[in-house]
């Protein structure tokens, strides 16, 4: 069939090899699904095994090729740990998606050293760490893909953005500055932008109707996000389609931040 060959030559990942940190769980989980049925070799990176291997599972059961790290990425000695670890699996990434990230929104006045210090290390120092340890290598090989997931934080702030907006901010920074070194050389560097998508991380907000609601009426489209929402925007970043996109905030928000 012409379309399907067409289809493929732009959005195949078949041979390419992607590491997805906070793989295990809410939109890092989707995105998983979606690189691995598209034809990459997945690596996810997240603390708990039970989660970790119950996504292989899922994956491998459905004729995806997939691993798991267990690391906490919260420090750098577990970021470059991990890395070595998930380059071990199926070699050197081609793809790596950061979404593992922590919310902890703190009134300003009693945000504290410790918050800020745990945020900035999981949200922003570990991309930038596997950044550095994969990034180089992508470029002499001529293609790479860099994906961050950000938030409505990194643009504006509002219910408390905290540590948690700044690091989102410098986080889409990390990926122009990403864009600005290794675009030249094939890989680009985006950042995909959520609205509000139930998951864990905001388990109570979520357990809040009323808020829920409110914020389904802040979109255009009518209702919140859900991690399956990423998976078209997921594939397009890591695939050729998308070889001239790049040091991009792509809002995957149904309206949110343009209503
Ligand atoms: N949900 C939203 O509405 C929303 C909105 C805007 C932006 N985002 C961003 O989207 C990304 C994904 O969020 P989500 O809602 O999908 O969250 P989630 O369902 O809670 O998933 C978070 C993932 O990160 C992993 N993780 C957390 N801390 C870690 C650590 N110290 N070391 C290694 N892995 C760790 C978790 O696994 P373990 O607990 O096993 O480690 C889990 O796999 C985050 O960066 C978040 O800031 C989400």
């Amino acid at each position: 069939m012409i379309s399907h060959s067409y289809l493929s030559e732009l959005f195949s990942l078949d041979g390419r090899v992607a590491v997805v940190t906070g793989g295990s769980s809410g939109i890092g989980r989707a995105i998983t699904g979606a690189l691995a049925q598209a034809g990459a070799s997945v690596v996810i990176v997240a603390r708990k095994e039970p989660e970790l291997t119950a996504t292989v599972g899922e994956l491998t059961a459905d004729g995806c090729r997939a691993a798991w790290v267990s690391a906490d990425l919260s420090s750098r000695d577990g970021v470059r740990a991990a890395a070595e670890q998930a380059a071990e699996a199926f070699g050197e990434p081609d793809i790596l998606v950061n979404s593992a990230g922590v919310n902890l929104r703190p009134p300003m006045g009693e945000l504290g050293e410790e918050v800020w210090d745990a945020t900035m290390a999981l949200n922003l120092e570990a991309p930038y760490l596997l950044g550095q340890r994969f990034g180089p290598g992508m470029a002499e090989r001529g293609f790479g893909r860099i994906i961050h997931i950000t938030s409505q934080q990194a643009h504006r702030a509002f219910v408390q953005s905290g540590a948690y907006g700044v690091s989102k901010g410098a986080l889409e920074s990390l990926a122009r500055s990403q864009a600005e070194a290794w675009s030249p050389h094939g890989v680009t560097c985006n950042t995909l932008v959520p609205g509000f998508v139930m998951t864990p991380l905001n388990a109570r907000l979520s357990s809040d109707p009323e808020k829920v609601a409110a914020l389904a009426a802040r979109t255009m489209v009518g209702r919140n996000g859900l991690p399956e929402d990423f998976a078209g925007a997921a594939v397009f970043l890591a695939s050729r389609a998308s070889s001239f996109v790049t040091g991009q905030a792509i809002f995957v928000d149904g309206g949110f931040s343009v209503h």
